[in-house]
């Protein structure tokens, strides 16, 4: 990836007094110059180009073809309407990440649907601008680590992007899991990182995407949606290069908890449909994971997030808590590594430190990292000293990382 052009559409010329309560204040002039910026430190060559005429979008569309390799678009109002542009999208065969600066899912319901979403790579809603930042690395990602998407379930959320490493396996499996406090605008595009750098490591690859708050998720669907992914994995199409008798979930924050949770299953009912899980958690690396939702709750981390997540407060739903909160299904009976940021604001570091010698009393073989100074996202970065710290460790974890 080389080149990316960024598209705006209808009215957001107007960006710095139009809704600003919706759209804030920065201008069109403000968002360019900082996509630029990211483009730059991407190594990516930006450019950008705002219309409100549907067919000079389309125009740009075309001529993108030429000199970029990627295109970002923020078809405003278009983007609920228009087929012409979804079919410009689709003619031009260069990946298209839509992006919407507000949440189209949380606004009227004609904003709910976009029909250019089939033709799009990728879609990013209501992230501000940080969307426009996070777009174009999605593109860098996905360019130089294609992955196959694949569906798990009936609905668009219901899909993960499978990453296979070269040669014929089979492989062990990493089951990664994203964050974002269980809300609709986090998706799988925060562990693209991490998933690539992991797949170079020899690890099969499963990003999975999941209904959130807001998008028909929240419990106990969310949960089931992981553990149909996880399930998924024995019915996917894979020519013997899975090894799923080496699966390991990796999650970070609310995608921790979710990780945990998953190597907690064979205990429960919750996401199993009575049968029991088909394929089973060896170890758990949890990324500052939110590892007790009563506390979380307490702290009322994420605004509220828990009480969403779960629907309810936790007197009135402790067999809520009880059967979601990783904490309270301790033993979980595998290795887990945890790895969190003393400089973490949005999940305080010592619930972690808190968790890791609940596990450790209760039986279970844990490894606690502590990293000074690293924050929430950090973690994240895959050229970072607190991600290689994780990464060490799944040398450990199951096993040499190709089958021996
Ligand atoms: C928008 C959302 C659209 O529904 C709206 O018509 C816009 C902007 C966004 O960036 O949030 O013009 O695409």
């Amino acid at each position: 990836m080389r080149n990316v052009v960024v598209i705006n559409g209808p009215n957001l010329n107007l960006l710095g007094t139009r809704e600003p309560e919706v759209y804030g204040t920065e201008t069109l002039a403000d968002l360019d110059a900082a996509v630029i910026a990211w483009g730059t430190a991407l190594g990516l060559g930006v450019e950008t180009f705002q219309s409100n005429h549907e067919g000079a979008l389309i125009d740009r569309l075309h001529h993108a073809a030429a000199p970029a390799d990627g295109v970002v678009l923020n078809a405003g109002a278009l983007t609920h309407y228009s087929y012409a542009l979804h079919d410009a999208i689709a003619a031009i065969d260069i990946p298209t990440v839509e992006v919407h600066l507000s949440n189209i899912h949380a606004r009227d319901e004609w904003r709910r649907h976009s029909v250019i979403a089939p033709a799009c790579v990728y879609s990013i809603f209501g992230r501000a601008r940080r969307g426009y930042r996070d777009a174009l690395r999605h593109l860098v990602w996905r360019t130089a680590s294609p992955p196959q998407t694949i569906p798990y379930g009936e609905t668009a959320e219901e899909i993960g992007d499978l990453r296979l490493p070269d040669g014929p396996g089979p492989f062990p499996v990493a089951v990664v899991i994203h964050g974002g406090f269980w809300k609709d605008v986090w998706t799988r595009d925060l562990m693209d990182g991490i998933a690539v750098d992991l797949t170079r490591r020899g690890w099969a690859t499963w990003n999975i995407e999941y209904q959130r708050v807001g998008t028909g998720g929240g419990w106990p669907r969310t949960l089931e949606n992981v553990a149909d992914a996880i399930d998924a994995l024995a019915t996917i199409e894979h020519g013997g290069r899975l090894d799923l008798s080496r699966v390991v979930t990796v999650g970070h924050s609310s995608g921790g908890h979710l990780a945990l949770w998953a190597a907690g299953r064979p205990q429960l009912t919750v996401g199993t449909s009575g049968a029991g899980p088909r394929v089973l958690i060896r170890a758990v690396v949890a990324l500052a994971p939110v590892a007790d939702l009563a506390e979380a709750h307490r702290r009322a981390l994420g605004n509220g997030a828990v009480e969403a997540f779960l629907r309810r407060g936790p007197d009135s739903g402790s067999d809520r808590y009880a059967s979601a909160s990783p904490i309270a299904l301790l033993p979980l009976g595998v290795k887990q590594v945890i790895v969190h940021g003393s400089a973490d604001e949005d999940v305080p570091v010592d619930m972690s430190e808190a968790y890791a010698v609940a596990a450790a009393d209760a039986g279970d073989r844990i490894v606690y990292h502590e990293l000074t100074g690293v924050d929430h996202h950090g973690i994240l970065d895959p050229e970072s000293g607190a991600w290689r710290t994780a990464a060490t460790e799944f040398r450990d974890l199951i096993g040499p990382a190709t089958a021996g």
